[in-house]
């Protein structure tokens, strides 16, 4: 088994993704309402953004909301937002603090004017800070970022379509691709998550479920990432 304390943090992944599934399923094992389980997930969120920094990860993407999610009760979805909301209007000590930067990738225009809102002012103000960069993705979806990355290119005029041209239109060109995705909640499935970008991700699944996630979790999670053979379609030397 990887144990969590053998991870090399001279060779850390620079970019983690993570898929924060199964808040559903925590709350019903404990008889709770679905609400809950995002309550928790929160909190699993900030745990998780304190050790990526802490332990000194430059980018964590965080998969918040996809483009599927809206098929959820409204009750669901409204909560959803006004955690996410909440959040983004009272964590600012907190990214100052760790100096943390906010970025977000996903469609705003899909999103509640304010919650758009809140994000733009989010990733404005902490645009300076040099620490681990977030990623929200929040009515994000995989197949939509690249349908909006042709649209800007090809609304130029020659806009040539290459592999580079067109990821220089996805949301976060600057970003590097991530090396390591996660999967908590235990399902074997991307759910349109970053598909351009994980061309040549590491996955990692777990099957525990993203209330339960821990920073040991993921520091074991580095460790399994630290001993896969990256081959990138080579043949290795
Ligand atoms: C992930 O947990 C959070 C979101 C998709 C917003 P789920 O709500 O999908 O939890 P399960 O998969 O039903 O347990
Ligand atoms: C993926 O989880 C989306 C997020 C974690 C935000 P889902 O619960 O929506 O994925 P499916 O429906 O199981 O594929
Ligand atoms: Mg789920």
């Amino acid at each position: 088994m990887p144990h969590e304390a053998d991870y090399d943090n001279l060779h850390l992944p620079s970019h983690i993704g993570i898929i924060m599934d199964g808040n559903g399923r925590w709350a019903r094992q404990r008889n709770m309402i679905r609400t809950q389980g995002h309550l928790e997930g929160l909190k699993t969120a900030k745990k998780m953004v304190k050790a990526a920094s802490d332990m000194g990860i430059s980018y964590l993407s965080l998969y918040v909301f996809s483009t599927e999610n809206w098929k959820r009760t409204a009750d669901e979805v409204g909560f959803i937002m006004g955690l996410v909301k909440t959040h983004l209007r009272g964590e600012f000590d907190f990214y100052r603090e760790n100096h943390i930067r906010i970025r977000h990738t996903g469609d705003p225009a899909g999103l509640p004017a304010e919650i758009a809102g809140e994000l733009i002012k989010v990733c404005e103000d902490t645009r300076n800070f040099q620490g681990l960069t977030v990623v929200l993705a929040l009515n994000y979806g995989g197949r939509d970022e690249i349908v909006r990355a042709v649209r800007r290119l090809t609304a130029k005029d020659g806009g040539e379509i290459t592999e580079e041209t067109i990821r220089r239109h996805l949301d976060n060109p600057d970003i590097p691709d991530p090396d390591l995705i996660i999967r908590t909640g235990g399902e074997f499935r991307t759910s349109n998550f970053l598909l351009w970008e994980s061309a040549y991700a590491e996955y990692i699944i777990s099957p525990k479920l993203w209330p339960d996630w821990t920073e040991d979790d993921l520091k074991s999670a580095i460790y399994e990432y630290q001993g896969r053979e990256r081959k990138f379609g080579g043949i290795p030397v």
